[in-house]
């Protein structure tokens, strides 16, 4: 389901229980302003956090609770997880007290299985999801995969708190994780690459450096905006941009010549595939 964020104001019209946020850094905190933004109420969120920034803090102030102990929060609705995969092992036992009989757990943690998570949290709802930077500003794409435990409501639930910061995707099979991961939620470094690229080639035919980057910059975020709000696809949009002969085409020779962009990207897709499979272990 694709589901921009300003789609879903008065989502969390009907929650009932608490949103406990695990860890409210880049992408943690992102989803809380995100939430805020929607109409979801502070005194509906608990932040678990060992070092809050100040605007998380600012929020007590407002009924956000910080820090609270399981039995303070009661009913817990969504417990999301966002701390580093690493830490995951250790606090598992300290998150147990938060899930109850109603709770879907939602972890946005790299490489971290429905198994492992299951491990830790045996018989809860769970959904792993994939985020991506650009969820720091709202325009995310995220990807999610629940267990067999998760209700219609509890997935009407993640849905709405993944939405908060981008588009989501739902998929029925967990191992599609691996190529996701390396296509989306890597895939940023990938366009940052491009812009740093096209830069070093416009300087290298000339251009100031300032410039080319310049110029680099705002043409890899134009045509990405371009291609977010036109309905035509990548393909279409590149032919709409290619006289035959002309510039734009001489350069798609090179790019799309057989030994071009399209095996060297798949190449990288399937080394961060394989890198992805190899850390779920
Ligand atoms: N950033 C991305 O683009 C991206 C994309 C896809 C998935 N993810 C996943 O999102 C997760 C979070 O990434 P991030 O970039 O947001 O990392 P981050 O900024 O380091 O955020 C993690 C937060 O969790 C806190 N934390 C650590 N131990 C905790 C504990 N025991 N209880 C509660 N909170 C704790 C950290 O606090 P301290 O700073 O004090 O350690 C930090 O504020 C990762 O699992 C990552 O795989 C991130």
């Amino acid at each position: 389901m694709n589901s921009p964020a300003n789609s879903q104001a008065g989502a969390f019209a009907n929650l009932s229980g608490t949103i406990v946020l695990v860890g409210a850094g880049k992408m943690g905190g992102a989803m809380l302003d995100g939430w805020l933004a929607l109409g979801l109420s502070p005194r509906n969120v608990a932040v678990l956090e060992p070092q809050p920034t100040p605007e998380v803090a600012a929020l007590a102030a407002r009924g956000l609770r910080l820090n609270p102990s399981a039995s303070a929060v009661g009913e817990v609705a969504a417990l999301v997880v966002a701390v580093k995969p690493q830490v995951a092992p250790e606090i598992a036992p300290a998150l147990a007290p938060f899930v109850g009989a109603a709770t879907v757990v939602v972890s946005i943690m790299a490489g971290r299985t429905l198994a492992f998570l299951a491990d830790g949290l045996p018989g809860a709802a769970l959904v792993r999801a994939m985020p991506n930077t650009p969820a720091a500003i709202g325009r995310g794409i995220t990807v999610a995969v629940g267990n067999a435990r998760v209700s219609d409501a509890q997935r009407a639930l993640v849905d709405a708190l993944l939405s908060a910061v981008g588009a989501v995707e739902w998929v029925a099979d967990e191992a599609l994780m691996d190529a996701v991961t390396a296509l989306s939620g890597s895939g940023p470094a990938y366009v940052f690459l491009l812009a740093e690229t096209m830069a070093q080639a416009g300087a290298a035919a000339g251009l100031p450096p300032a410039l080319a980057a310049t110029l680099a910059r705002a043409t890899v975020a134009g045509a990405g905006e371009l291609l977010h709000r036109s309905p035509l696809d990548a393909a279409t949009l590149r032919q709409n941009v290619t006289s035959p002969g002309g510039t734009t085409a001489a350069a798609l020779d090179v790019l799309m010549a057989k030994d071009g962009l399209a095996p060297l990207m798949r190449m990288a897709i399937a080394a961060a595939t394989a890198r992805s499979r190899e850390l779920a272990g």
